[in-house]
């Protein structure tokens, strides 16, 4: 039981990694909130599914002050909400450029402004964000999506230091996963990701479980020395 106690906040937790994320940390023993705008596809003792669209900063607020309400603390937050609108920056509009700024980036925001201060006053917290190997790499048609991924790793080394600053012990880190089978990937055809799988070390894409067990090491003190840094969890994946 590594999360025995610790209340635990994932956002986009109706189904895929975040669904993986709030499973795992609930069997951990966490109390966890799991935060979508969708309803949730699964249950669990542990787990209170709760509606939050991230991008809608009120939202993120009364969803905040709701948690602390009713739980006291929140002792591990994970940004992992994401969507992609994905095209040739030729193509690329302005909707599918604000809204994929606005779930994935400003959504990260929008409750970290809250969620980082608070752990500071309790002297303790594990924040972590979700990015992708496209912001590590960069990728074809994805612009925004690598935009806010890529983002997403500056909020993470900012706050790791923001949220330190008075010597509390406060971590933020990221977590950059390759390819992973989920709904999020239904749009792209199967030879680009047959093609992804050739591209790691390992020749295969990557399971959402394998996401959710990085997770639980940077959400735990098993990882108390670990912080501002950006775990790849991507197969030796080379975009
Ligand atoms: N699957 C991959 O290959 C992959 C790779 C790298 C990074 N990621 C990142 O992992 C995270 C999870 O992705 P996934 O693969 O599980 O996708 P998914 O589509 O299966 O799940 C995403 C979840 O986020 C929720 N969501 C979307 N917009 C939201 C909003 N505005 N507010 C609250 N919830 C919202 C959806 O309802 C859904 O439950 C995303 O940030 C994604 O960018 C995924």
């Amino acid at each position: 039981m590594r999360l025995e106690n610790k209340v635990a906040l994932v956002t986009g937790a109706a189904k895929g990694i975040g669904m993986e994320i709030a499973l795992k940390f609930a069997n951990e023993g966490a109390k966890v909130i799991a935060a979508d705008m969708a309803d949730l596809t699964y249950s669990h003792d542990n787990v209170e599914g709760v509606k939050l669209n991230v991008s809608d900063g009120e939202n993120c607020k009364k969803v905040f002050d709701e948690v602390v309400a009713k739980y006291g603390k929140i002792d591990i937050l994970v940004n992992n909400a994401g969507i992609t609108r994905d095209g040739l920056t030729v193509k690329m509009t302005d909707e599918m450029w604000d809204l994929v700024i606005d779930v994935n980036l400003k959504g990260v925001f929008n409750l970290t402004r809250y969620v980082g201060p608070h752990m500071q006053s309790n002297g303790y917290g594990s924040i972590i964000n979700i990015s992708s190997v496209v912001g590590v790499f960069g990728n074809i048609g994805q612009a925004n999506y690598a935009a806010t991924k890529a983002g997403v790793l500056g909020l993470t080394k900012t706050w790791a230091k923001e949220f330190a600053r008075k010597g509390e012990n406060v971590r933020c880190n990221a977590i950059a996963p390759g390819y992973v089978m989920t709904d999020i990937l239904k749009t792209v055809p199967q030879d680009l990701l047959d093609g992804f799988a050739k591209l790691t070390m390992l020749g295969r894409l990557g399971q959402p479980e394998e996401i959710a067990n990085a997770a639980l090491f940077l959400a735990s003190d098993e990882s108390s020395y670990i912080t501002g840094q950006t775990l790849n969890v991507n197969g030796g994946m080379r975009l």
